[in-house]
């Protein structure tokens, strides 16, 4: 988890996040999750090479991050917290409030081939990482 820092006044916040500050990597796409609908998961895969920042800029959901060996439950409910994502993290996100908008800032542009999408493909590719 990263904190954001906001910059407030009697008019309201802004965060601003810089590559090469806030994150260590130079943006090449950004997409944000929203209108999901209630009960919804998303997610359900991991990444061979993409970068990830997350943000719940608006609202909150649940962010289950899994290494292979352990998995961590994140609540992101907070416009000025990030989380980084690196390496092979298999994904799921679930209980999205309705007003959640969930930002990603990501260093590769969408690439199918960059996913896995199978579990047990997913385990293996970890072993074969650790070898
Ligand atoms: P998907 O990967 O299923 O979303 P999630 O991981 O949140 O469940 O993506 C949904 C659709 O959007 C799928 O058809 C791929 C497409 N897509 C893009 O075209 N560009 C993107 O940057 C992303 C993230 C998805």
């Amino acid at each position: 988890m990263v904190g954001l820092s906001p910059m407030g006044d009697d008019r309201g916040t802004l965060i601003a996040i810089e590559a090469g500050r806030q994150i260590p990597f130079d943006i090449q796409r950004v997409y944000y999750v929203f209108d999901t609908k209630t009960g919804v998961s998303r997610g359900f895969h991991a990444h061979h090479a993409l970068r990830q920042f997350l943000v719940a800029v608006s609202g909150s959901c649940t962010l289950a991050v899994d290494d292979g060996t352990s998995r961590d439950e994140l609540r992101l409910d907070n416009p000025a917290i990030g989380l980084r994502i690196d390496g092979l993290v298999w994904r799921e996100m679930r209980d999205f409030s309705s007003d959640c908008v969930l930002m990603v800032l990501a260093d590769r542009h969408y690439e199918e081939a960059d996913y896995i999408r199978d579990y047990d493909e997913f385990t293996a590719a970890v072993r074969k990482l650790a070898e």
